[in-house]
């Protein structure tokens, strides 16, 4: 299953989702670059594990001590340093790590943040400092999930446990404490069929990377026209096409 992932973000290394025209509702009050900015401080490190692009790290994340970016694909590096070289900011370091295969320090960072990639409990439990915060945001399994019935595949649509409960317990287990898991719901409004087919992509949404399942390396053409505008037919208000997304965050403290 790895191996499929490092292909897909390899192949979809270039994703830019800026061109796809979509509003984003949120109907949960969970926001983890807002959590993370109020228990951040200019003292804290911070670990951000399958970082992407940096974006978001260059952007978005608080002035702090050290901020650590890593990812085991070395092209979402390349990306991420030539973002920060065009920024001016500072204690930013952007480095390959696999998220399975940690060799930060033990006892080091204050926050570990986990944004949309997959994690290993035990060993941020190791990196984190006594009282270290750790802060996950994840796709779930009903994510789309009308959609995914569908087209009857999808990422984790053959899970038997959803993948927001599998971290939960894997955080318990690794001893941390005052764990919560936190359903996030938003809904997001497609302008056009082309912004939404765009998503679907770019995304995984409909590829299943569910464990024992091939990756079905989603092309175009493999995505059922037919069904697509059954959905939309279904589900379009006042002109925009409604997409129900399943999230979940986690906090977790050392
Ligand atoms: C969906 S993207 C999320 C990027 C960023 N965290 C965000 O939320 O915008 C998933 C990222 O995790 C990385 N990734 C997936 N599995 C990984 C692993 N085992 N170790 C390190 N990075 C991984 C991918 O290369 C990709 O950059």
């Amino acid at each position: 299953m790895k191996d499929n992932e490092f292909n897909y973000y390899n192949k979809i290394k270039n994703w830019d989702f800026s061109q796809i025209n979509c509003e984003i509702e949120s109907l949960t009050n969970w926001d983890i670059s807002k959590i993370l900015n109020e228990k951040a401080t200019k003292k804290s490190r911070i670990l951000d594990l399958g970082t992407g692009g940096g974006e978001v790290v260059i952007n978005e994340f608080p002035v702090a001590l050290e901020i650590v970016g890593t990812d085991f694909l070395p092209e979402m590096i390349k990306t991420a340093n030539n973002n920060l070289k065009k920024s001016n900011k500072k204690n930013i370091k952007f480095r390959i790590m696999d998220n399975l295969n940690m060799d930060t320090d033990d006892n080091y960072f204050d926050i570990v943040v986990a944004r949309n990639t997959c994690i290993d409990a035990r060993q941020i439990y190791k990196t984190l400092k006594k009282d270290g915060l750790l802060l996950v945001r994840g796709v779930d399994k009903l994510d789309c999930w009308q959609l995914k019935r569908l087209f009857n595949k999808g990422q984790a649509f053959n899970d038997t446990k959803p993948i927001s409960q599998i971290d939960y317990e894997n955080i318990l287990d690794a001893g941390f404490k005052n764990v919560e898991l936190i359903p996030i719901y938003e809904r997001e409004y497609y302008k056009t069929k082309e912004d939404l087919l765009a998503l679907l992509l770019k995304t995984p949404i409909l590829n299943d990377f569910s464990e024992g399942h091939e990756n079905n390396n989603l092309k175009e053409d493999n995505i059922d026209m037919q069904i697509l505008n059954r959905y939309i037919e279904n589900n379009t208000t006042n002109r925009e096409i409604l997409l129900r997304r399943r999230y979940y965050g986690i906090i977790a403290n050392k």
